[in-house]
């Protein structure tokens, strides 16, 4: 069994080829490098003793993209190659929205030239947007999102639903991700973002290594149990092996399904700092300062349909996240390059 994996160097896609690899499958990636190294491959490698077939390819060049498709004989696609900072598809929204629609668009009309009917894609629980309350449901549908990264998530979401409303053998799992955090117990794959983090867990781990002086808490004043910002953090092991549960299920079973993948418990922002602490067995400096535009107070997932459809539920803990996201770091201070 043969599966397209776009963006699989990132952090997220290299996660879940790992698994893929684990369970017996074949994984050719696809991906531009814009934002993870060639490196990861090594990597992938060290920990499954399979260098899977790479092409350095940009979706936006349908081309080139064309000639995967013509040179293997794919069964299914993993979309994760995409633009993902919400801040940066601000400014730069055509960006964004070429890379996440136009790239994705190709994609698409490709898997049905060549007749590839299985589709797993990252969706995010950002198309909740601030429209519901947590609990989210995936049968709220969308809310409002805020920004075009958002915007782009939603877009792809119809796209695909109506694909399959015009392709009745058309098989996809949209995975609505809450919080993806922590690394491959091994240390040889994780996240580190270039520059100065935007999310959370990366933001602490520099403090930790000494990168960053402190770590900026973004409003204590929300209605949470202690006035910080909740959301709910899963493993990135755990979200890989939802993709393995997904993909078999899109196998399987025809039609478009949109699934939250979340643990279903919500943390707030000092609750994580106490466990990264613990973890890392030293105080993380940490000031209070105005909330972030745009932030919610609460985010976490109802996780019944993942639990039935997929038989997917997390294994991993928030000290887990932590342990796993402090030793990546440790071993890889600048990243994988
Ligand atoms: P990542 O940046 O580590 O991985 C994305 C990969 O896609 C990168 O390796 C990048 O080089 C590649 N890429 C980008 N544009 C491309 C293009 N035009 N052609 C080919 N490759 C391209 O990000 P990640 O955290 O692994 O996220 C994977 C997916 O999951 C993304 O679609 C992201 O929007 C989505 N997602 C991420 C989160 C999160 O918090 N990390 C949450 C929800 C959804
Ligand atoms: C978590 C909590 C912050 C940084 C984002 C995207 C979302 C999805 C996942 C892709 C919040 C607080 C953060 C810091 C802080 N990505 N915080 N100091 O905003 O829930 O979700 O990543 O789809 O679309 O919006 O994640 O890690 O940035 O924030 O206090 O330096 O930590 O206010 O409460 P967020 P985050």
């Amino acid at each position: 069994m043969k599966i397209l994996v776009t963006g699989g160097t990132g952090y997220i896609g290299s996660h879940t080829v790992v698994e893929l690899i684990n369970k017996g499958y074949e994984c050719i990636i696809l991906d531009n490098l814009y934002n993870s190294s060639e490196k990861v491959l090594d990597r992938i490698k060290m920990i499954t003793d399979i260098r899977p077939k790479f092409y350095k390819v940009d979706i936006r060049d349908k081309e080139t993209l064309e000639e995967v498709f013509k040179e293997n004989k794919i069964d299914a696609v993993i979309h994760f190659a995409g633009l993902k900072a919400v801040g940066e598809s601000v400014a730069k929204p055509l960006e964004y929205y070429e890379n996440n629609i136009t790239g994705s668009i190709n994609l698409y009309e490709l898997m049905l030239k060549y007749n590839v009917k299985n589709l797993v894609f990252s969706s995010s629980a950002t198309v909740y947007g601030d429209s519901f309350k947590s609990p989210l449901k995936e049968e709220y549908g969308r809310g409002n999102t805020t920004n075009p990264y958002g915007a782009s998530k939603a877009i792809n979401e119809m796209i695909i639903e109506d694909i399959g409303v015009a392709n009745k053998d058309f098989s996809a799992i949209l995975l609505r991700y809450f919080n993806p955090v922590g690394a491959h117990e091994s240390g040889l794959i994780g996240e580190r973002p270039n520059g100065i983090p935007n999310n959370l867990v990366p933001y602490i781990s520099d403090v930790v290594v000494g990168k960053l002086d402190h770590l900026n808490v973004f409003g204590d004043d929300y209605d949470t149990r202690d006035g910080t910002g909740v959301r709910d953090y899963i493993h990135v092991v755990d979200l890989a092996k939802a993709h393995v549960l997904a993909i078999e299920y899109a196998l399987k079973h025809e039609g478009v399904n949109t699934i939250n993948v979340g643990s279903g418990n919500g943390y707030s922002v000092l609750e994580v700092i106490k466990a990264y602490e613990k973890a890392c067995g030293k105080p993380i400096p940490y000031r209070v300062t105005p909330r972030r535009p745009g932030d919610i107070a609460t985010c976490f997932a109802d996780t019944n349909k993942a639990s039935e459809l997929l038989g997917f539920n997390t294994k991993l803990n928030i000290e887990d996240m932590c342990k796993d996201a402090y030793n990546f770091i440790c071993k890889n201070p600048d990243g994988i390059e």
